[in-house]
């Protein structure tokens, strides 16, 4: 098990080296990342960066969690309510 992790929503997520935001969260049986702007949870799904369904806010600026490497010690959150309406 890693010792590295990030923080989803102030809670720790273990990863690997190498291993994305979404594939963390997910491998910590995350599968929703919150509200999408266009209605629905976002999740992992592409995994390429195509569907934007993984979006979330690391460290206050909004990311794909599917290409975003994770980071020891990174604030990621869902996204808030006024990026949900866009
Ligand atoms: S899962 Fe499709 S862009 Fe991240």
């Amino acid at each position: 098990m890693s010792s590295e992790s990030f923080f989803w929503m102030g809670k720790p997520i273990p990863f690997r080296a190498g291993e994305s935001v979404a594939a963390a969260l997910e491998a910590a049986g995350i599968l929703s990342f919150g509200p999408a702007p266009g209605g629905g949870p976002t999740r992992y799904f592409c995994g390429i960066g195509a569907c934007q369904c993984c979006l979330v806010r690391i460290d206050g600026c909004v990311r794909e969690a599917c290409l975003t490497p994770a980071c020891s010690g990174a604030r990621v959150e869902e996204l808030g309510a006024a990026d949900a309406k866009v």
